[in-house]
């Protein structure tokens, strides 16, 4: 209900942070999908492994068999940490983020969506400093640019990801970029706009066809105070830059404006 002390533009601003939650949870539910798959594959390599190591005595084979158990553990992990890292209501506030580090956690989560859809992930990180973000939401904005990248190579294809440092004006830039088909000239204006999909459903995985995906992204963005940018080409692919401010040291989270952010997430028990 519309609340009589606010303005209409901090109502919308409120109203956008409800939103960006909404898709955050619906994006957490169709990641749920793929996790549970991967971890089933990954239970399955240490009882295979552990079945080995129990069936041959000589220390060699043993060895190897803890080692790839250890390994995939190490692996189902990391995929908890991520899950756990999106899901849990973390502080919803500016802070240091390290920009390589959520690229990471965010791979983790689609990296078995990439090998099965035969996409090639290619890291290009520069050394960057902490950016000014909340983490939570830009894994969020990582997330649903790197699954429309997937979705754009249906048959394959080089998913790039990229850092880059600019000293001088205080940003750095995130790049995702597929060797997809490309977005038409004419259709480029309209991605952004709230319910535009040219999907016509969820696919295998259950992601995609809403249209939130990328009004989202940029609402997040925005409310960072950075920039996000498309760059296109038929037949060739297409790049989303996400660029964000250097956290300075300076400032504190008290002192640095930002849009009034919704509470987040599922209750923490
Ligand atoms: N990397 C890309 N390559 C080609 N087209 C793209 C790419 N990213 C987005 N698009 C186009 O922009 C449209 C809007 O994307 P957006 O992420 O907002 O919605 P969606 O993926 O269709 O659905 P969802 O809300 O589930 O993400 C897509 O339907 C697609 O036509
Ligand atoms: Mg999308």
């Amino acid at each position: 209900m519309a609340d009589p002390q606010l303005t209409p533009q901090q109502e919308i601003a409120i109203l956008k942070q409800q939103l960006a939650a909404a898709q955050r949870m619906a994006a957490l539910g169709e990641l749920t999908g793929t996790t549970t798959h991967e971890f089933n594959n990954v239970l399955t390599t240490i009882v295979n492994y552990a079945k080995l190591g129990l069936r041959h005595k000589d220390e060699p084979t043993r060895d190897k068999a803890l080692d790839r158990i250890l390994k995939a553990a190490q692996r189902a992990e990391r995929i908890t940490n991520s899950v756990l890292g999106m899901a849990r209501n973390r502080k919803e506030e500016f802070a240091p983020t390290d920009v390589a580090k959520l690229i990471e956690e965010s791979l983790v989560l689609l990296e078995r969506e990439m090998t099965k859809y035969r996409v090639a992930v290619t890291k290009d990180f520069a050394d960057a400093p902490p950016v000014r973000a909340i983490g939570n939401q830009i894994q969020q904005v990582l997330l649903n640019l790197m699954t429309n990248a997937r979705q754009a190579m249906a048959n394959g294809g080089q998913l790039t990801l990229r850092i880059a440092h600019d000293a001088q004006a205080g940003l750095v830039d995130l790049t995702i970029r597929d060797t997809g088909p490309g977005i038409p000239r004419d259709k480029l204006p309209r991605i952004f706009d709230r319910y535009y999909t040219t999907k016509s459903g969820p696919d295998a995985t259950g992601k995609g066809g809403s249209g939130v995906g990328l009004s989202t992204c940029r609402d997040i963005v925005e409310a960072h105070q950075g920039r996000l940018r498309v760059e296109s080409a038929v037949g060739k692919g297409t790049a989303f830059t996400i660029r964000l401010p250097v956290w300075v040291e300076s400032e504190s989270s008290v002192t640095q404006p930002h849009a009034p952010v919704a509470k987040l997430g599922v209750p923490t028990a």
